[in-house]
């Protein structure tokens, strides 16, 4: 599962879609956690889309990670700032790849 630590376990090494990402990343096998607030573990994330269909204020984008062990695609959360807390995406992703740091 995504580490809910990762803002102090880890560094943030830039951004991507307006989104920032946490190292390390080794592109293209590792690729970090993206997000902030709503938080994506890219290495952990299946590309199930749980989180794309059920967001109700539609935070998270598809991006194309071709060559990623887990999946050749991510949600990326590109629309953190529009995010409710209501952690819906928490409780659906079958995989627990998504923290939102509702405290
Ligand atoms: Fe969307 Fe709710 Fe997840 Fe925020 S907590 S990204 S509003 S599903
Ligand atoms: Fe990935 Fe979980 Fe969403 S596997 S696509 S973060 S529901």
């Amino acid at each position: 599962a995504i580490d809910p630590q990762f803002h102090e376990n880890r560094e943030k090494v830039g951004e991507e879609n307006g989104v920032a990402v946490w190292g390390p990343v080794d592109e293209p096998e590792e690729l970090g956690i993206h997000g902030t607030h709503v938080a994506v573990d890219y290495d952990i994330c299946i590309a199930d889309g749980a989180c794309l269909e059920d967001c109700p204020v539609d935070v998270f984008t598809w991006v194309d990670t071709p060559g990623h062990p887990e999946s050749d695609q991510k949600a990326e959360p590109t629309k953190e700032a529009q995010c409710i807390d209501c952690m819906l995406c928490v409780d659906v992703c079958p995989v627990d790849a998504i923290d939102v740091d509702a405290g």
